[in-house]
């Protein structure tokens, strides 16, 4: 199945085959998308060598486009598409990723035929693009969980009119691009442990891969724990004395993208470290006002409250939460 993610040209040719009506003879491979036509404008064909449209649209190049969009041609010459790279892989220019518009370009004012990409069945989008973007960054989209929940390429990208610096992308940052749907991650980012994602310092892509990847919630590495070791290498160790929970995941007490408690913990200290260390003694102790020392008003006595729940807890003790190479440390004091 891993061939299916290369997905060739001539799919491509098949995809849009359906859309726009191309000649049989154009067609040498049959595709999953040559029924596409159901859903376009354009009167369809079969996705086989057999029936010849009646009014089957041709190539007419690039120039012919230009003659009336030229403001269209002058515009992409600024992007990558516009680019002699991109000439040498699509000799059809404009058609490559429009269609044959011969149709169109003899009787231009029928909206039904005008080739607008904005218009194709996302899955003929996304092969469109992937005839040349289907490697590198791009390899895993096929099966990732924005391709399944039906975006495509140009739901982030436009190739006319990009807002970013880079990546063509429909907003000026990624953080803007991704928070168009991911409102809930965008809210979080404000709390008052955060990445620190608004003031500029990373973004999304730093971590995720848009595009899908191999490992869960295409996080850029096998891991979690790789990835967070990528920018915080202390982290990774090795140590003498380890502590279970962080070697598991750095998700067992942090959240990655903002909390209201410090250090982006999940949960505050000391119940973070209760959620696991619940035995009686020492760690598991209930914090509740019977085991705070008590005023005569009734009230727990602020200038002597247990060194747990002040400032930072266990960890006031526990500082090597991590993991410790101090030979002397098996409780992760130092
Ligand atoms: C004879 C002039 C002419 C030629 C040649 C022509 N177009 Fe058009 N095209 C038009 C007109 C007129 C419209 C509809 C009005 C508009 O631009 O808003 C249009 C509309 C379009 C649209 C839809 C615009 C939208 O607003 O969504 C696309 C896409 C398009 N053309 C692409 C092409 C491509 C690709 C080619 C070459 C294969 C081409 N055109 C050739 C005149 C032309
Ligand atoms: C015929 C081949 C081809 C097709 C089809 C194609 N591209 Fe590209 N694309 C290129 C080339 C070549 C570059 C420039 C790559 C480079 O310089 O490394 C490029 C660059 C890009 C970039 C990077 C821009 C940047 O600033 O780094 C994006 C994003 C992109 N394409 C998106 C798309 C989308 C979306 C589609 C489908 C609507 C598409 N491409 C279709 C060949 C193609
Ligand atoms: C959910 C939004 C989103 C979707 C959907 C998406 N992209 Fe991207 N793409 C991005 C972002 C964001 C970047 C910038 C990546 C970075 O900053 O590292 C990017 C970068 C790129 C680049 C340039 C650099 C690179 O990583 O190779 C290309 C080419 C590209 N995308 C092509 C595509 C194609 C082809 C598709 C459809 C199969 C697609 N993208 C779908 C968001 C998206
Ligand atoms: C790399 C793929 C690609 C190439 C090459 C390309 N287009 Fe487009 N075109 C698109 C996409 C995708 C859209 C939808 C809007 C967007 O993403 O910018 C579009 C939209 C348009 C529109 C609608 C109006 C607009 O600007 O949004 C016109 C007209 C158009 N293209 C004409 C052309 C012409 C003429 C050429 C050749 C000079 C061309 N396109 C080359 C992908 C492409
Ligand atoms: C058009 C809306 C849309 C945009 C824009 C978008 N996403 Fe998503 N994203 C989704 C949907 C829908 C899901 C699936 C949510 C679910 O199933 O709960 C998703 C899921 C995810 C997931 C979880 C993946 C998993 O395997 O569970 C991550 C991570 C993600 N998106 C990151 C990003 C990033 C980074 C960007 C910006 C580059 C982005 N998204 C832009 C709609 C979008
Ligand atoms: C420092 C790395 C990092 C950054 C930066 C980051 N993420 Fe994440 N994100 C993660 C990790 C790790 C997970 C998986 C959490 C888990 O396994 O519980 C995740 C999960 C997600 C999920 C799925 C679960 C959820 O929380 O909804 C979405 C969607 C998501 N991220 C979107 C984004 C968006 C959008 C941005 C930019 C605003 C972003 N992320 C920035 C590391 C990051
Ligand atoms: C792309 C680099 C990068 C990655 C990957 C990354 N971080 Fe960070 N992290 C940062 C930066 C930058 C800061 C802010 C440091 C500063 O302000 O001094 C930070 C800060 C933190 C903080 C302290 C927050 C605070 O409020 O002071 C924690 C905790 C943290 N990261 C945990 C993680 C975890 C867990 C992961 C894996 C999901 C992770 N980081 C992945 C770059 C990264
Ligand atoms: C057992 C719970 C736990 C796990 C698991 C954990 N952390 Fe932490 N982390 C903490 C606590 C508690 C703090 C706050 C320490 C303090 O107050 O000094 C913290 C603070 C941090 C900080 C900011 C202060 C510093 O020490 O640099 C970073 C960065 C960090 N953790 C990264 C990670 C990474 C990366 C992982 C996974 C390899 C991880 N943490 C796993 C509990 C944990
Ligand atoms: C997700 C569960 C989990 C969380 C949360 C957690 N721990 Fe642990 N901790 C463990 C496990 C498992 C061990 C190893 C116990 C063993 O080897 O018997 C351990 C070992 C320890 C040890 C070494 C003592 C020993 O018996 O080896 C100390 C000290 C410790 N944890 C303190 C903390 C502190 C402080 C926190 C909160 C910042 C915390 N833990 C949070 C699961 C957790
Ligand atoms: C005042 C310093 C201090 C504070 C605060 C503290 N500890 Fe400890 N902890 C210690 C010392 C010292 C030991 C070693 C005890 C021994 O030698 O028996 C220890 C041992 C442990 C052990 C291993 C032995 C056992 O009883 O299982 C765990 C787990 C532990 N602490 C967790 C915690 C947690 C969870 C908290 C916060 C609720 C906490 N500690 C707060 C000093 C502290």
């Amino acid at each position: 199945m891993r061939g299916m993610r290369w997905t060739s040209p001539l799919v491509t040719v098949a995809a849009l085959a359906g859309l726009f009506a191309l000649p049989a003879h154009a067609i040498t491979t049959v595709s999953a998308h040559g029924d596409a036509g159901q859903e376009g404008t354009a009167p369809s064909v079969p996705a086989a060598a057999e029936a010849a449209p009646p009014a089957a649209a041709t190539y007419v190049g690039s120039d012919t486009c230009t003659t009336c969009h030229d403001t269209v041609e002058t515009q992409l010459a600024s992007t990558p598409h516009g680019s002699a790279t991109f000439g040498k892989l699509a000799p059809h220019g404009c058609e490559a990723c429009h269609g044959p518009g011969s149709v169109h370009a003899d009787d231009p004012d029928t909206v039904a035929t005008q080739p607008r990409v904005d218009k194709m069945p996302p899955e003929v989008v996304s092969a469109t693009c992937q005839s040349c973007h289907s490697g590198r960054a791009q390899f895993f989209w096929q099966g990732s969980k924005h391709e399944k929940r039906g975006l495509t390429c140009t739901t982030c990208h436009t190739v006319h009119s990009p807002k970013s610096d880079d990546a063509q992308l429909q907003r000026e940052t990624v953080a803007e691009q991704c928070a168009t749907c991911h409102q809930q991650v965008r809210a979080e980012t404000w709390k008052s442990s955060h990445h620190p994602i608004r003031e500029g310092k990373i973004t999304c892509t730093d971590c995720h891969n848009p595009h899908g990847t191999q490992s869960e919630q295409m996080v850029k590495a096998d891991t979690v724990n790789d990835l967070c070791y990528s920018c915080h290498t202390e982290k990774r160790g090795p140590f003498l004395w380890e502590h279970a929970p962080v070697r598991e995941s750095c998700m067992n007490c942090h959240t990655p993208h903002g909390s209201n408690h410090a250090k982006l913990q999940k949960v505050a200290v000391p119940y973070l470290c209760q959620q696991c260390h619940a035995n009686t003694r020492h760690p598991g102790t209930l914090y509740d006002d019977r085991n705070l020392p008590i005023a005569e008003s009734g009230l727990p006595v602020p200038s002597t409250p247990s060194n747990r729940l002040i400032e930072r807890g266990c960890v006031n003790c526990h500082a090597a939460v991590h993991g410790s190479n101090h030979p002397s440390s098996p409780y992760l004091a130092h």
